[in-house]
């Protein structure tokens, strides 16, 4: 910032700097020119060429008296314009830095005043006024001319001009000086500014640091920035760095959670195969009996084992789904009809009715497996916890621009403590139960999983011994369409 505002600072002095010398410049430059004319304007009176006697008459400044007058203040003044070209004329030449040197038509010199050399360069045309940029020394204007008699034409001497421009340089000089001093003083000030202004900035990008050396040396550790109540980009930052740090040990939690509980599922099939195979090991080889049952328990625990692998894999497929299947879109009717009526030839046993009000050709967004896993989940816990009344409701229908799915049975129940948990990775309710009809607490947490994934929600109702109702809605593909 402090560099921008250098730049223009610099711009702008350089502005002022060209603008004033120039102005400068030119009115040296007018001066010049006034002297030549009043040069020209006192000696063009004569014929022939100048003598150094008619020199020296025109140039002294004495004005004849009768020509004086008085001004109302009191003031001299003179009606007669050679008077006062004459007077300018020796002001000018008395003012110090102008000089001139006179020649007569032949180069000679015939006068000479001030700080200058009288090498004479005959011309016959005015020259220009130059800015002369000596090696050594401050730079002037200088000129040469040629004095012409007013009545004849006809050159009768030269003069020659220069103005040491004193002025001209005390100004540029003045102005050096200020621009120097409001140079430090903007750095000095600037620096002040930086200072106090980026301390708060520095202090707080420690913290950051300091939070991020805590995280560090410890994955787990609960340090975080400290937030302040301004509402800034670094507090924005900090906000956002705390979140991410937050998201983060809860994901690694969760890993950490879900391979103890993988493990912890996987020990009790291994265990049992592990038994029944010291069984067999042992005597069972010669027993056909126990050779029967371990093999069919073995069996048995490997289908779970599968089951298990299957649903875990599953479950972790269901946190890709918001970069994988964000834009699908499922007929919803179809996807309904289809789980109906693979249950209905699975559980031939069981009264499944299906109350569907959902509009022909409705649309929901959500990936087509996903909607059935969702089904397959719900029906099939409907299905594993009734007991002696085997039956089920199967209800959709559309509203608020989601697809409303209610899945009830008259089983078990579940009780108020439980109902909270069940969607937690490897819950049961009842472990003994469960595993004998090969549950491992993971079809409700991949339901939950794939709904949330989709913006949609799932809930539960239950009451023990009369039966439960989940309820799921996903949102439709258009809202406004049906909108009943
Ligand atoms: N409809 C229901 N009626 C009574 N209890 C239920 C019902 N649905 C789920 N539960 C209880 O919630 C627990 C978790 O259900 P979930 O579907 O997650 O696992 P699971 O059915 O045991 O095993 P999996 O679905 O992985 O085969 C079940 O073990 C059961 O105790
Ligand atoms: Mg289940």
């Amino acid at each position: 910032m402090s560099l921008a505002f250098f730049v223009v600072f610099g711009i702008f002095s350089t502005l002022i700097y060209t603008s004033v010398t120039r102005g400068l410049l030119t009115s040296e430059t007018n001066n010049v020119r006034d002297t030549m004319s009043a040069v020209d304007s006192r000696f063009n009176v004569y014929h022939t060429p100048l003598t150094q006697d008619q020199v020296h008459h025109r140039l002294s400044p004495h004005v004849p008296r009768k020509n004086l007058g008085r001004d109302q203040e009191g003031r001299l003044f003179t009606e007669n314009p050679e008077d006062f070209y004459r007077d300018s004329l020796s002001k000018q030449l008395t003012r110090g830095d102008l000089s001139l040197v006179l020649y007569n038509d032949q180069g000679q010199v015939l006068f000479q005043s001030g700080d200058i050399s009288a090498d004479f360069a005959k011309t016959d045309v005015q020259k220009k006024i130059v800015l002369v940029n000596p090696k050594h020394g401050p730079n002037y204007l200088a000129v040469t001319m040629p004095i012409r008699s007013s009545s004849t034409h006809k050159i009768i001497g030269y003069a020659k001009i220069n103005d040491g421009l004193r002025n001209y340089h005390h100004t540029i000089e003045e102005l050096h000086r200020n621009i120097i001093a409001t140079v430090l003083v903007v750095l000095i000030l600037s620096f002040v500014l930086g200072y106090f202004l980026t301390q708060p900035l520095v202090r707080r990008i420690h913290q950051i640091n300091r939070t991020i050396d805590k995280i560090d040396e410890d994955p787990d550790s609960q340090a975080r920035i400290p937030v302040q109540q301004a509402t800034d980009e670094i507090t924005d930052l900090a906000e956002r760095f705390n979140h991410m740090l937050d998201r983060m040990q809860e994901y690694t939690n969760q890993q950490k959670e879900f391979v103890e509980d993988v493990s912890h599922e996987l020990r009790t099939p291994v265990a049992v195969i592990e038994g029944h195979l010291k069984l067999l090991q042992r005597w069972g080889k010669d027993d056909p009996q126990v050779l029967d049952e371990s093999i069919d328990a073995s069996v048995n625990e490997i289908s779970r084992m599968k089951k298990l692998i299957q649903e875990m894999l599953d479950l972790t497929r269901a946190e890709q789904i918001e970069t994988n299947y964000t834009n699908e879109i499922t007929q919803a009717n179809a996807t309904i009809e289809q789980a109906y009526n693979d249950f209905r030839m699975l559980h031939p046993d069981f009264k499944i009715d299906l109350d569907n009000t959902v509009p022909d050709n409705t649309q929901v967004q959500i990936y087509r497996n996903h909607l059935m896993q969702i089904l397959v989940v719900l029906l099939d816990n409907a299905v594993k916890y009734s007991k002696d009344r085997k039956e089920i409701n199967l209800s959709t229908s559309t509203e608020n621009g989601m697809l409303s799915i209610a899945v009830q049975d008259f089983g078990v129940g579940i009780n108020q403590q439980d109902l909270q948990r069940i969607f937690n990775r490897f819950y049961r309710v009842d472990k003994a139960r469960s595993r004998e009809s090969g549950g491992n607490g993971l079809g409700l947490p991949i339901a939950k999983k794939i709904v949330e994934m989709y913006k949609g929600t799932i809930t539960a109702e239950s009451a023990v011994g009369s039966g439960t109702v989940f309820r799921v809605n996903i949102p439709l593909v258009n809202k406004n369409k049906i909108n009943m």
